[in-house]
């Protein structure tokens, strides 16, 4: 057995490498960071050469890449990045959370679908055109669920609806416009389920939207007042109102940390794991709740 120590190679966009990321790294058994913001494309290559070329054998296994950073698309271009650095079985595990936006579209949809058959349920993904939005509506289409992405603007959920992946989708997405109360009360009144994606401390659905309509479950990402779903708490987990099953913020973050600190712990076990929003929703069903 290796004695060197597990040494994660944290690569942030961001000028300041993620704080929260690096305690639960260290929570979940990395034993050395090596910590890099202000991450470019052009960086990274080296950056894991560096880690890749000086342990071989099973001690590759000791050593791991963290992809992170506020802004999604540029930490989606650091991962692949990091990815085609490597040849052959001279490789490490790598991981990619940036903004969080795996960790908690893996926990919410795997939540979801432990109350629903998304195979047979329309779901409207309120705000979906922010990172975490567009990877829940990701693993709904994976999942085969009838999936409403909207914003405030028609055009930017056209666009979010076009960017997402078809090949491994079953499900369907359609953009829908809630700029108006009217458009979101028709919207809700026709789906089983929502999942309110929107910008931390902005109410997205009404209670009086909710109230009236016969939704079978609500899941809110926004953890800051006031919540994306009013009337329901932050820390709800599987909360009965009415017929309806509601998860607040923190109800889904205690998943998602679960999630996170799986991931890191089996970085270390193989050097040959991806972890993107779809090994991390695949890694959530397999942890005890
Ligand atoms: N529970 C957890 O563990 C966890 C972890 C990470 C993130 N989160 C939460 O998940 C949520 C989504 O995160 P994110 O980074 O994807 O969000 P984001 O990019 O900040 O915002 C998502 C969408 O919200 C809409 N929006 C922005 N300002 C708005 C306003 N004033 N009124 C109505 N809609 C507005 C925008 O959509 P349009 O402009 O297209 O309408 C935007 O694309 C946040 O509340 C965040 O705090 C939770």
């Amino acid at each position: 057995m290796s004695e060197k120590r597990r040494i994660l190679l944290q690569l942030d966009t961001d000028a300041h490498p993620s704080v929260f990321d690096a305690v639960v790294a260290t929570d979940a058994g990395a034993e050395v960071l090596l910590r890099h913001g202000n991450v470019e494309p052009a960086d990274v290559r080296d950056l894991v050469y560096g880690l890749m070329f000086t342990r071989g054998g099973e001690d590759l296994a000791r050593s791991a890449v963290f992809v992170g950073g506020g802004d999604v698309a540029a930490a989606d271009i650091v991962f692949d990045q990091v990815r085609d650095a490597f040849f052959g079985p001279v490789r490490v595990s790598v991981m990619a959370d940036p903004s969080g936006a795996n960790t908690t579209a893996a926990a919410a949809v795997h939540l979801a679908q432990q109350h629903i058959d998304l195979a047979t349920s329309s779901v409207a993904v309120l705000a979906a055109t922010g990172p975490v939005g567009r990877r829940v509506a990701r693993l709904l289409l994976r999942c085969g669920a009838r999936t409403f992405v909207t914003s405030r603007s028609l055009e930017r959920a056209t666009a979010l609806v076009d960017q997402l992946p078809t090949e491994s989708a079953s499900g369907k997405a359609e953009p829908v416009e809630t700029a108006s109360p009217d458009q979101l009360r028709n919207l809700i009144a026709g789906v089983d389920a929502v999942v309110a994606a929107g910008t931390t401390g902005v109410c997205l659905l009404p209670k009086s939207v909710w109230q009236t309509a016969s939704l079978k479950l609500m899941v809110d990402l926004n953890a800051v007042p006031p919540l994306g779903i009013e009337g329901i708490q932050a820390d709800d987990r599987a909360a009965r109102y009415g017929d309806t099953i509601a998860y607040g913020a923190l109800g889904v973050g205690r998943l998602k940390m679960k999630i996170h600190k799986a991931a890191i712990r089996r970085l270390f076990e193989r050097n040959d794991q991806v972890f993107d929003v779809d090994a991390l929703f695949e890694l959530a069903a397999t942890l005890d709740e």
